[in-house]
């Protein structure tokens, strides 16, 4: 007994080890978190996180809007509100969607904190322990960490360089059920991929959705990204051609500001009644304020114009991430033309691990996030994620030069002691793989 610290004693071990819930087990701090701090210092050029540039925002419209709204409505601003969210700004949400051919009640919609706490709110209605998550491979990491916290298997599919491949989807459903598991649903981020930057083909939208049909899988389309495509008008939801089946999930991070912590499902009917439930157990009610200050923003402002201003931005971002990768980093990589978003997907030479990597690429001051971080499954080791949204393109081009320098050593090292990795993620040469689907 003596050796048991007591509780609230300054000690590193955890005395209450033995008695979290078994779920926490999947709560793990990244291994890379402490390098993350570094590479926040200005010295490193950071391609690893995935803020939003919001530094075009009209701070002065906001701030009007803002000041305005507490004017005139600020009591019912700073009251709690309704599980389901603002009438308002859900009538606006419907506007928003219907750029992307959807056809949605604003009784279908509910407020959600970021359109990350959608995603808690579906897994936590959805999912008991064990149950099974399809996911793409490589996916949204803090989607993983949401399966992972409520015990789900996630169970990758394979992605090319069009997205999601229909027939991989097809076999991992039938070797899921083959073992005997139930599957909840297949999340999916179609347009403008975080971490891998492809865009599902519209060829394969109406098959993936049959396939989901055939199987009675439900989709969870996640679509952050869907209005920041660059040379081109949104691209159909998945949802605009299937209201039963697909939970659509929205968010005002990328295209206004993530500080407001705003985003939206949209789900069948039943679907969305479970919906209020979890979020009221959850939180109540989303915040009032940040749902009124969004609502506010979208009348005061063309917004639409704003985000016309942020994807000219972003598109000059990646042409910068393009030609920096051309012109430095050695020919045995591989990478992605991100059409939209924020992300492109880098391909290692065969033996090189990105994350063993990391340490020395941020003491050549340049950070990215290593494939791994991507795969609940401990693939992604040869590939890493850049992304171009933060930056400048000056910075951009500097980084990736460093990481080219980082990447030659890393070979020439390799060549003269020798090392193999795995390298079985989306390899965006060869178009086609399937990690992790074989549950036999
Ligand atoms: C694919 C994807 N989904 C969801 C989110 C969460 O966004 P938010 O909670 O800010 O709406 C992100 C954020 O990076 C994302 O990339």
């Amino acid at each position: 007994m003596d050796n048991i610290p007591a509780r609230g004693s300054h000690t590193r071990l955890d005395s209450y080890v033995d008695r979290y819930a078994a779920r926490t087990a999947g709560m793990t701090a990244s291994e890379i978190r402490a390098l993350f701090a570094v590479a926040s210092r200005p010295e490193v050029v950071s391609l690893a996180g995935g803020m939003p540039n919001i530094s075009g925002l009209p701070l002065d419209v906001v701030g009007a809007a803002i000041g305005d709204l507490i004017a005139t409505n600020g009591p019912v601003a700073l009251q709690y509100g309704s599980g389901q969210g603002d009438p308002t700004l859900r009538d606006q949400i419907c506007d928003v969607m219907r750029l992307e051919g959807i056809e949605a009640h604003p009784d279908d919609v509910v407020v959600t904190i970021g359109s990350q706490q959608a995603v808690d709110l579906v897994t936590r209605i959805f999912c008991d322990p064990g149950d099974v998550v399809l996911c793409e491979a490589p996916s949204y990491v803090g989607a993983l960490g949401v399966f992972k916290s409520f015990q789900c298997d996630v169970v990758h599919v394979g992605m090319d360089a069009d997205g999601l491949v229909p027939e991989a989807l097809d076999q991992a459903i039938r070797a899921v059920k083959r073992a005997g598991k139930t599957i909840k649903f297949l999340y999916t981020i179609p347009n403008f991929h975080n971490p891998a930057g492809v865009t599902l083909a519209p060829e394969r939208r109406p098959e993936i959705l049959r396939i989901c049909r055939e199987h009675d899988i439900l989709v969870l389309e996640d679509n952050p990204y869907g209005l920041l495509g660059f040379d081109r008008e949104p691209i159909r939801a998945l949802r605009a051609d299937e209201a039963e089946g697909v939970i659509y999930l929205g968010s005002f991070s990328k295209t206004f500001s993530p500080g407001m912590r705003v985003g939206w499902a949209l789900a069948p009917h039943a679907v969305r009644e479970k919906l209020v439930l979890a979020q009221e157990s959850a939180t109540l009610c989303p915040p009032s304020f940040s749902q009124m200050a969004v609502s506010a923003y979208l009348t005061a402002h063309d917004w639409q114009g704003q985000i016309k201003q942020m994807r000219e931005m972003y598109r000059e971002r990646r042409d910068a991430m393009m030609s920096a990768l051309d012109d430095f980093m050695p020919a045995a990589c591989a990478w992605n033309r991100p059409e939209g978003g924020f992300f492109v997907w880098v391909s290692l030479p065969p033996g090189i691990d990105a994350k063993a990597m990391l340490p020395r690429a941020v003491t050549a001051r340049v950070a990215y996030v290593p494939g791994t971080a991507f795969f609940a499954d401990g693939f992604g080791s040869g590939s890493m994620r850049l992304s171009f949204c933060y930056p400048t393109p000056e910075r951009i081009r500097e980084g990736v030069r460093r990481l080219a320098g980082v990447l030659e050593s890393e070979m020439e090292l390799r060549e003269t002691f020798g090392a193999t990795s795995p390298t079985h993620e989306l390899d965006v040469r060869s178009g086609y793989n399937s990690p992790g689907t074989d549950l036999g």
